[in-house]
């Protein structure tokens, strides 16, 4: 670890195309938050970095699904995650974005100096190519069956089902998901970074240097990549959404997401600087600040290798002193999966628990996936909350509050030297091993075992004041009560500035109830047995945390199983209609008719007439089906159709009857045709 004169943080981008959820506040957030408030309490200089990722396929096919453009998709999520991480206190110092002109001109400047240096191989390769929608196909654009498990919709990069890595040519009976069709192969030039170039330098950067200050799951990771060697990965695709690629001839394509992203954590700091008026440089390109990248794991080979490379390539930066990446967060004994609707979103959390933001980042933190993947249950929350929250930190500052209001009138009491009892470097000692402990695992990016110093700091100013037992001796030795009561305050602050980085909300409110001004005081002042003002006239205290019931609980397990329930019938389209007698059935008169004219109804934008020849008449049908068919490429096509409903006039002609389709859940419509050509007039039934 590097001294440090100065520490930029970062926190993932969180692609800007749907809410954040546990998982993602206690794999990327939780910690980098700890962590800085921690170095601003020691009076370090810090930039905490954060903002949405609005470029890639992530963006464009959410957009795509939800029929709204990429442009008001980054819109609303943004501010949506803007607002749920400043409700949970995640305390970025500027949350940015990747759709901003300064960052599309850094990452392109970035890109035009790697290409100066010679740093691109410029290769023309063939690419899947979608006919219908004249478009490359990026690798999450095409699905197909997995060679390896014969899972039948793995997507072009990876199979969702046994896990494997796969690359979309390996795809058996690859479709296109934009148009469902068979996609073509059509050659496109990229460029390529040879990273297998930079495979001794990484050798020796990460495995050597790296070898006992980085985390065990990071650097396993990274030596496994390195052993497995390297590949040179494209880093412009055809795609119309992003940050253009700088250079003549490179029309239609934008930088890859992954090489922009990490971009955006400099981009963020320009703007950050920008705005408090002083020079950004020195936070990326001096060799006395200390980078730290937190993440999620499956982030650990764009922070650790691609974008490392990228940073030497240039040539002007520092790289990461550290990455310490979290594993997973599971929950109720499965995987976190925003498809299949298995999650807590932080939005809807604060909807149920409002003000109860800190109980979460507790639970979160406790759980924290540093070393191996973890699990939330609701159960785990309401024992942490009732048990731990309740019974022991807000037990202990309760109690103590409560006495000072009855036996000193709610004044801090004067410290008596002579009359206390207590040996006050011994209590002093004992907060400081407690803080020195926080410190160390802090400096070691441990949360979760920081985290219990700080409940052991609780649970110690607890056994002094049962110990003490302050009530049994008010009676006789009032005067000794009370400096009983003076240390256990002074505990109670200790505590609130120990709790700032892990219970923001808590320890405003804890400073409320103690008139403490924690601006006064810094990290190392922890541990002081003059922290509260004597004669000091505090407030009337309220609880701190309030027991959680079973059945709010129960209830919000429900709550997740009927969401899953919902979301899966949506996606399979099974909103089934009431079943119908078959005499129901009987009555609809289905017919096989051919097409013999189709023209467009003037004046309209999607509607086509047609007559159908149905062998002994023919009629007039109208359909809204103009967007998606081509009335000439209609005439001859057998058709079904529904022959007795009432006529109805739309746009003042007669139509008398409704030509079936197939509708897929994007909107897209199949005609529905017999197999083999049939008289018309024939029955369906
Ligand atoms: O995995 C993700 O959600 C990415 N949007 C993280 C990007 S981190 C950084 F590179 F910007
Ligand atoms: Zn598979």
């Amino acid at each position: 670890m590097k001294q440090a004169k100065r520490y930029t943080i970062t926190a993932a981008l969180p692609y800007a195309n749907g809410p954040i959820h546990i998982g993602q506040l206690a794999g990327a957030y939780i910690s980098p938050d700890i962590f800085t408030r921690y170095l601003r309490l020691k009076g370090k200089e810090v930039v905490f970095i954060c903002g949405s990722d609005e470029n890639g396929i992530a963006i464009t096919l959410k957009a795509l699904k939800e029929g709204k453009t990429p442009q008001e998709i980054v819109d609303y999520y943004h501010e949506l995650n803007k607002k749920s991480f400043h409700d949970f206190g995640i305390s970025f110092d500027i949350y940015h974005r990747t759709s901003s002109e300064i960052h599309h001109k850094t990452a392109a400047e970035f890109f035009k100096t790697l290409y100066d240096k010679g740093e691109f191989i410029v290769e023309e390769s063939e690419q899947y190519y979608d006919e219908e929608y004249h478009q490359y196909l990026a690798d999450r654009y095409i699905s197909g069956c997995c060679p390896i498990c014969n899972h039948d919709a793995a997507y072009g990069d990876q199979c969702e089902k046994c896990g494997s890595s796969l690359n979309s040519k390996d795809l058996i009976n690859p479709v296109s998901t934009l148009s469902g069709k068979k996609p073509i192969l059509k050659k496109t030039t990229h460029w390529y970074l040879p990273m297998q170039k930079f495979e001794p330098w990484l050798k020796e950067w990460i495995l050597e240097e790296h070898k006992h200050d980085w985390k065990k799951n990071v650097y396993g990771q990274c030596k496994s990549w390195l052993e497995q060697g390297l590949q040179p990965r494209a880093m412009t695709r055809d795609l119309n959404w992003g940050v253009k690629v700088p250079l003549p001839g490179a029309e239609g394509k934008v930088l890859y997401v992954w090489l922009d992203a990490p971009i955006g954590y400099i981009s963020a700091t320009k703007a950050w600087a920008a705005e408090k008026g002083i020079d950004w440089k020195p936070w990326w390109q001096s060799d006395d600040t200390r980078l730290i990248h937190f993440i999620g794991k499956d982030n650990i080979v764009f922070h650790c290798i691609i974008f490392p490379i990228i940073l030497k390539a240039h040539g002007d930066y520092i790289l990461p002193d550290n990455v310490p990446a979290n594993e997973f967060m599971n929950m109720e004994g499965d995987k976190i999966s925003t498809s299949r609707n298995w999650a807590v979103w932080l939005h809807e959390y604060l909807e149920d628990f409002p003000d109860k933001q800190d109980v979460l980042r507790y639970v979160l933190t406790a759980n924290m996936p540093e070393t191996k993947d973890s699990e939330f249950t609701w159960k785990d929350f309401q024992s942490r909350n009732n048990n731990e929250l309740v019974a022991v930190l807000g037990n202990f500052v309760n109690r103590t509050l409560v006495l000072t209001q009855k036996y000193c009138e709610g004044k801090i009491p004067v410290y008596l030297e002579e009359v206390a009892d207590y040996k006050i470097e011994t209590i002093q000692s004992e907060i400081k091993s407690y803080l020195s402990a926080i410190e160390n695992h802090l400096n070691h990016f441990r949360f979760r075992a920081a985290l219990n110093e700080l409940m052991g700091l609780a649970r110690f100013g607890n056994k002094f004041l049962a110990d003490a037992e302050p009530w049994k001796i008010i009676k006789n030795n009032p005067e000794q009560a009370k400096q009983i009561l003076y240390i256990a305050l002074q505990i109670c602050a200790s505590l609130c500035l120990a709790c700032e980085p892990f219970l923001p909300l808590t320890a405003k409110k804890m400073a409320e109830m103690m008139c403490i001004n924690t601006k006064d005081f810094s990290w190392d002042d922890i541990g002081r047995i003059d922290l509260l003002k004597s004669k000091q006239q505090l407030p009337k205290p309220g609880l701190l945390f309030e027991k959680i019931e079973d059945g709010v609980v129960e209830q919000q397990i429900t709550k997740l199983k009927s969401n899953q329930k919902l979301r899966k019938m949506e996606k399979e389209n099974i909103q089934h209609k009431p079943l119908i007698d078959f005499n129901q059935f009987e009555n609809l008169e289905l017919l096989v008719g051919t097409i013999k004219t189709a023209e467009k109804v003037p004046k309209t934008d999607k509607l086509l007439q047609f007559t159908i020849d149905l062998g002994s008449e023919s009629r007039t049908i109208l359909s809204g089906i103009a967007d998606q068919f081509d009335p000439e490429e209609m005439i001859g096509k057998q058709v079904c159709i529904v022959a007795n409903l009432k006529p109805r006039k739309i746009k003042g002609i007669e139509s008398e009857g409704m030509i079936l389709m197939a509708e897929n859940k994007d909107g897209k419509l199949s005609i529905l045709s017999p197999s083999d050509m049939i008289e018309p007039g024939s029955v369906i039934s």
